[in-house]
């Protein structure tokens, strides 16, 4: 079978529909450059015999875009011959794009990064009506940029200033959204109707060219000479490295793609388009970003950490007991993907107040033209609010999220687990207390685990799975199959105090709270937070979640530990948090007092006495910026390799995307073991030991880092 079937009619209107053997969807990959040479060859023979071209799939998608594989292969070394490659396909595109004849997209399903590409290069695009075809160029979210035209294109089509959030941001656009931003021309109801739209376009415009291959063409909204233009485009490249943190090399080499590009003619803007586009292919932070957010998530998504040979379960009706901030957030992200909840809390009154969480989400959704009030009144329909066990009878699921306690939870376990239908799974959302330890009140400790959701619930796409001492294969593999239902991302590990993601997480805030107990200015630590790539800064977070839980988590992970004979080894953090606590008075955001100030109106700031307390001019002069940046992801990459030393942390892959999605650690990292690979882990350890020396023995490389250190071998 051919990749691109080629099909002239009577009409002498050419259909090439693409569908690539072998594969569920269209990439861009060898065999589809070949049949798209044979094509363009073909239609140049035949070009008087042709009124006009239809392009469109035969796939469920219209065109996936890129070969991810095959771009993640190529080196520096293979540049050249990459640029040659991207400019030799391009210029088939463009072959078709200035044949003279009609060329029409018909866009029968998503068309993404290349796919879009395509389309971009037809002179008409209609798109299937339906709300489930997603359109746009999503590549800066791997780290790459669109490199088959689309920075070329796009900026020509709309602007400037229209094009950057979409090239800028990957922003994917449902097809009336696309429509309105001008990025497509025409919807259709069916595929009847975009073909007969398709032939009326080509039979009212026999001759096309594009509009910036006319004499005379204006870029729109102005060119970047143009004086209202080209004061924007001054300040740009800041406001983008204020978002950027200069840890993102995409969006900036997008924006110089284009803007210079709209200085030039097409093709000399699509050749400086290749040359950015070939840099950040063969660039560390594509591979990172490509690594673990395309090859490493799939794999998760795919079920790599889920037990074989369980069948999927698709669960029906799921309890959730407390209806505090979590167990309202768990009750809406279920009820959302069609389950049925019943939220329990210790009164009617409590349970309604968790279900009017969902009520206020929805609204929003309802008001912004998101959902109609039909839906909203259908997924609230499913969630009963109730203060009576008796109502969680034929729960596939019971998730408890009542207060931190282990006795409240032995309680509600006890009194929701007969409930449960005949193998029916029973699940804490507990952020601290081992998952074994919990088990203990539990009649089937082999169906019961962890499941340890992240705040706000509704955004955060992480559910880390914590399999206890006697978990069964079959309880994860379908707690997992309840997490991919709601639409989350599930990482497995085992139980341990903290599991993961707490654990690696603590490493952060006191790594931060002791750079300033060393003297080190506030302000520049939180700037090496975020310039090292972290969403917020250390002082920031730990007033977010407070710092008397931090102290409480402490004080029972020492017990803990001195119970178990071991010795509690203090970290220097501890005595700034209670002197914060205790002194100060400080104990976080909620409490409206803590590293920062909040006031009433206006933004929170840094408590302007810290300075006089904790300050010393010295040592915050001799601060170097790359230390403190290292310090802070080293730490947390560190206490990642104990985790899978330890055997908390099962794979790699849950390790980068359980790092990344739980924790924040930055993203152009590709996770705190890529950072570890794309480092050097043998570069990696002798920096620890740098480290170590110079602030302590919480920097030592673990023995797993050794060995691999040994041999330079990645961890995979
Ligand atoms: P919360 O204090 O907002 O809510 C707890 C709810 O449980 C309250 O509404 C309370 O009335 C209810 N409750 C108490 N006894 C009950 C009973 N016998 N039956 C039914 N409901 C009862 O607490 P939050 O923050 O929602 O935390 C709940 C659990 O989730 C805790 O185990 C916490 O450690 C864990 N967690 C919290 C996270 C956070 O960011 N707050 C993150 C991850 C886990």
């Amino acid at each position: 079978m051919r990749a691109i079937r080629y099909e002239l009619g009577s009409d002498q209107i050419l259909t090439l529909t693409i569908d690539m053997p072998g594969q569920s969807a269209n990439t861009m990959n060898m065999a589809f450059r070949e049949a798209l040479n044979e094509t363009v060859n073909k239609v140049q023979g035949d070009l008087e015999n042709i009124r006009g071209i239809i392009i469109t799939s035969a796939k469920k998608t219209f065109f996936a875009g890129g070969d991810l594989k095959e771009l993640h292969k190529v080196t520096r070394d293979d540049a050249e011959a990459f640029e040659g490659m991207v400019n030799g396909l391009k210029a088939q595109m463009r072959a078709l794009e200035t044949c003279g004849k009609p060329v029409v997209a018909a866009i029968n399903g998503t068309a993404l990064g290349g796919g879009f590409e395509i389309a971009l290069a037809c002179h008409h695009r209609i798109v299937l009506d339906n709300n489930s075809i997603q359109l746009g160029l999503p590549e800066v979210t791997l780290g790459l940029l669109p490199g088959g035209g689309g920075t070329q294109r796009l900026p020509r089509m709309i602007g400037l200033e229209a094009a950057f959030p979409l090239l800028m941001e990957g922003k994917k656009l449902r097809p009336s959204a696309a429509l309105k931003a001008g990025i497509i021309d025409e919807l259709a109801v069916s595929p009847e109707d975009m073909i007969a739209k398709a032939r009326a376009f080509i039979d009212a415009n026999p001759k096309c060219q594009q509009p910036w291959d006319k004499k005379g063409f204006k870029l729109p909204g102005g060119a970047p000479h143009h004086p209202a233009m080209a004061q924007k485009l001054a300040i740009a490249p800041a406001m983008l490295k204020q978002k950027t943190k200069g840890c993102y090399p995409a969006p900036e080499r997008i924006m110089a793609a284009a803007v210079e590009g709209a200085q030039v003619g097409f093709d000399n803007g699509s050749l400086i388009e290749t040359r950015y586009f070939a840099e950040l292919v063969i660039g560390q932070v594509a591979k990172n970003m490509t690594g673990t957010f395309w090859f490493q998530l799939n794999d998760i998504n795919a079920g790599g950490s889920r037990p074989e040979g369980v069948e999927k379960e698709s669960f029906k009706k799921v309890g959730v007991l407390g209806a505090g901030m979590m167990g309202a957030g768990i009750a809406y992200s279920t009820a959302n993907r069609g389950i049925e909840v019943v939220l329990k809390d210790i009164s009617l009154e409590s349970a309604e107040k968790g279900k009017s969480y969902s009520e206020n989400l929805l609204a929003k959704q309802v008001s912004r033209g998101r959902m109609t009030e039909e839906e909203k009144v259908q997924i609230l329909g499913r969630i009963k609010a109730s203060d009576s066990a008796a109502d969680l009878e034929g729960c596939d699921l019971v998730i408890e999220a009542v207060f931190e306690d282990s006795e409240l939870k032995a309680k509600v376990t006890a009194e929701a687990e007969p409930k449960l239908v005949n193998n029916g799974i029973f699940a804490s959302n507990t952020s601290t207390i081992p998952i074994t330890q919990l088990a203990e009140a539990s009649a089937k400790p082999e169906n019961f685990i962890g499941l340890h959701f992240f705040s706000p619930v509704d955004k955060m796409m992480l559910v880390e799975i914590i399999v206890g001492e006697k978990t069964s294969d079959e309880t994860l593999a379908r707690a997992f199959d309840y997490v991919q239902q709601i639409g989350k991302i599930p990482v497995v590990v085992n139980d341990s105090r903290g599991f993961f993601t707490s654990r690696v997480f603590g490493t952060f805030v006191n790594e931060g709270i002791s750079m300033l107990g060393e003297g080190i200015h506030p302000s520049s630590i939180e700037n090496a937070g975020l310039l090292a790539g972290m969403p917020v800064g250390p002082l920031s977070i730990s007033d977010e979640v407070s710092m008397t839980l931090m102290q409480h988590i402490r004080s029972q992970s020492k017990k803990d530990m001195e119970a178990a004979g071991g010795t509690w080894k203090p970290h220097p953090a501890e005595a700034i948090i209670d002197q914060m606590v205790n002194d100060h008075g400080r104990k976080g955001k909620a409490a409206g007092a803590g590293f920062y100030e909040y006031p009433a109106k206006g933004k929170k700031y840094l408590w302007p006495e810290l300075e006089t307390l904790y300050v010393d001019s010295e040592e915050a002069r001799k601060a170097k910026l790359r230390e403190l940046k290292d310090r802070i992801l080293f730490i947390q990459a560190i206490e990642t390799v104990r985790c899978l030393e330890e055997g908390v942390l099962r794979t790699v892959e849950d390790a980068n995307i359980g790092s990344i999605f739980g924790i924040g650690y930055a993203p152009w990292t590709g996770g705190a073991i890529q950072f570890i690979n794309q480092y050097g882990v043998r570069a990696f350890a002798e920096r620890a030991r740098e480290l170590t020396a110079a602030h302590g023995e919480r920097f030592a490389p673990p023995a797993l880092l050794l060995e691999h250190a040994e041999q330079d071998k990645p961890f995979i």
